[in-house]
């Protein structure tokens, strides 16, 4: 089966995806993926929608396709986000929650979603509840991807991207099989702009003011599940996936239980090869 394109994401108003999802067996899972930048919430939000052929709704995805050379027609508000990004800092929650609500329809997607990147503050997790209302869907967790920084910023500063299709390597632990050029669609690889490391420092500084607000608020309404992010992308996958299936059937993962599974070999089904 192809991989959506995620069009109507990325894009926004009338683009429609070329090979929507398909509606899954049973009923789709509806994820918020949390942690510091560069934990690897993209990589496991790609793993996790090759198996459940679900979307990835990264809002990054959003502002760097809109930052792509070639595309005209920027608001003077996104060229300011463009700005802020590129030097580390949060986009204005009116700008993000502006793309987001004109994407509402991406949230009922039929195949499921993973959210990437959004919320990153309680205001944006409130309009997020308010647009899930809108919309008429539930959210079924939020996953906290949990790793000391240094190790964080080794995974940051060996990171490329695919200038096409997006793909993510690591210049060591997850690299291409020809460096600098996408197993994917042999485009060349490069490091994002705000991987350098004066922006690594101002993203984790703001990460680290804003996510105990946004823990607490998810630990409230019961939504919250901590997951260890030591180990490689499938070892973590694993983990992800057996506290997917939990919470799916209806039971909270105990503290820890991410954890414990994967230690013990906890079976989860094969993500595709690497890298993502
Ligand atoms: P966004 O694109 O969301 O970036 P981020 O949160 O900073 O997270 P990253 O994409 O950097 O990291 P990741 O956790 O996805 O890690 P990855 O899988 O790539 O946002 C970018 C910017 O946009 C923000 O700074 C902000 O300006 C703006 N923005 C976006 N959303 C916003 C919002 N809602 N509100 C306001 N502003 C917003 O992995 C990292 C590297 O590690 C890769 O090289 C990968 O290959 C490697 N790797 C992954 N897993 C492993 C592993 N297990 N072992 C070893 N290496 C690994």
């Amino acid at each position: 089966m192809n991989k959506p394109n995620r069009f109507a994401w990325l894009a926004g108003g009338d683009a429609q995806c070329v090979n929507p999802p398909d509606p899954p067996p049973g009923a789709p899972w509806r994820l918020v993926l949390l942690g510091a930048p560069g934990v690897g919430k993209g990589t496991q939000a790609e793993l996790l929608c090759d198996r459940l052929h679900a979307c990835h709704l990264s809002t990054g995805d959003i502002l760097r396709a809109a930052g792509d050379p070639g595309r005209c027609n920027r608001s003077p508000a996104l060229e300011a986000a463009l700005q802020s990004m590129r030097e580390g800092k949060l986009v204005p929650d009116a700008t993000i929650l502006e793309l987001v609500g004109e994407r509402g329809r991406c949230l009922r997607c039929c195949g499921g979603w993973v959210l990437d990147g959004f919320p990153r503050t309680v205001a944006q997790a409130e309009a997020l509840q308010a647009l899930l209302d809108r919309e008429g869907v539930g959210l079924d967790s939020v996953f906290n991807y949990e790793l000391p920084i240094s190790e964080i910023v080794t995974r940051l500063g060996g990171r490329r991207v695919c200038t096409e299709c997006k793909a993510v390597y690591h210049v060591t632990r997850q690299p291409p099989k020809q460096p600098g050029i996408c197993d994917r669609c042999g485009k060349r690889l490069r490091r994002r702009e705000d991987d350098r490391p004066e922006a690594i420092r101002t993203r984790m500084r703001i990460y680290e003011e804003n996510t105990g607000p946004l823990l607490e608020y998810y630990g409230k309404k019961g939504l919250l599940v901590s997951i260890p992010a030591h180990g490689n992308p499938n070892e973590i996958y694993a983990r992800t996936w057996i506290c997917g299936r939990s919470v799916h059937a209806g039971i909270t993962p105990p503290e820890g239980a991410a954890n414990a599974a994967s230690e013990a070999g906890g079976s989860a089904p094969e993500p595709r090869a690497q890298p993502s």
